[in-house]
């Protein structure tokens, strides 16, 4: 991928990643060092103020192996992340510390995220006094009770524990936190995943509306590939650790250039059969061979394809 590489985003953008790499130690069992899994290699990308990007791709593709990278919380082993034009690599611990607070993540399981013997109110305060040690406990309760209201929960609620919650309203909980500080900028790795059907909508409604109001950009990392087409922008599609295909929404899921772009989504069921077979007998087949596939190449303004080689 190459310096042109604007993708689109033509005001600074908020995150940009380039060439950025992962890998993992291999443990064998003779304790012989030095040998690596290559998670994640050479993935570049922008995310602009106010834009989702969704990154898609089947489990184990790398995808949440670089949602933390960009977060810093599992840093890349090669590669920048660049964030409002600040390479986070540059950062002191201290000046580390007070980023984070701008970048925030949303996991798939909020009861995880959660303490168990915290109240949710404590949970979301928790991080006013992490990074806002100055804050009053009367304004701190008030900004959290804000807080709940902004997410659709009752402020009354407050005082509850994580276990007395339906797993839609735990996320909210998780989202009311991500949104404490003020961030421009939210990994949210499979949020609703784990979630009811049924309650899937409401999350991912309540992250647009958020969105909406504070001019929040998402890293929507996600196998569904409905729900990506409806929320996000522009859409990633990562294979074995590199992006294959990244290009504007309708356009990807309309005019899939990438052979594993196509598979993935003949993989989406359709209501109507007929259309699902004719859909799945035009997908090309899997793509095979040692070679991954080399640089992107842009095939339409924004639209870029990994070229075969
Ligand atoms: N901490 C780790 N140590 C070693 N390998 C890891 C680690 N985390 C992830 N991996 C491996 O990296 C690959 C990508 O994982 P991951 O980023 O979790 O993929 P995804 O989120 O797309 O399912 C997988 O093969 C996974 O087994
Ligand atoms: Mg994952």
């Amino acid at each position: 991928m190459t310096a042109r590489l604007s993708l689109g985003a033509t005001p600074r953008p908020v995150i940009s990643v380039r060439h950025l790499s992962k890998a993992y130690p291999l443990r064998v069992w003779w304790g012989g060092r030095g040998h690596v899994f290559q998670a994640v290699r050479d993935v570049s990308f922008d995310i602009a103020p106010g834009e989702t990007l969704g990154l898609v791709g089947e489990s184990g593709s790398g995808k949440s192996t670089i949602g933390r990278a960009v977060t810093m919380l599992n840093p890349p082993t090669a590669g920048t992340v660049a964030f409002e034009g600040t390479d986070l690599a540059t950062l002191t611990p201290q000046a580390m510390r007070r980023m984070r607070s701008r970048i925030q993540t949303v996991f798939q399981d909020p009861y995880a995220a959660l303490n168990p013997r915290m109240s949710v109110g404590a949970y979301v305060a928790e991080a006013f006094r992490l990074h806002r040690p100055e804050m009053a406990a009367q304004d701190r309760r008030d900004a959290v009770a804000q807080l709940f209201g902004r997410v659709g929960l009752d402020p009354v609620f407050m005082v509850r524990y994580p276990h007395q919650f339906s797993g839609g309203q735990r996320q909210r909980i998780c989202i009311a936190r991500a949104i404490a500080l003020k961030p421009s900028f939210i990994v949210a790795d499979e949020p609703i995943a784990a979630l009811d059907v049924s309650i899937q909508a409401q999350v991912v409604n309540l992250l647009q509306d958020l969105q909406a109001d504070l001019g929040l950009s998402y890293l929507f990392i996600s196998h569904d590939l409905r729900m990506v087409r409806y929320l996000c922008h522009r859409v990633a599609v990562l294979w074995r650790g590199r992006i294959v295909e990244l290009a504007e929404s309708d356009r990807l899921y309309d005019d899939p250039r990438h052979p594993y772009t196509r598979r993935l989504l003949a993989a989406v069921p359709l209501p109507d059969p007929a259309a699902e077979r004719a859909r799945l007998a035009a997908a090309a087949p899997a793509p095979h061979g040692a070679g991954l596939p080399g640089d992107l190449v842009e095939v339409a303004p924004g639209h870029w394809v990994a070229a075969e080689d």
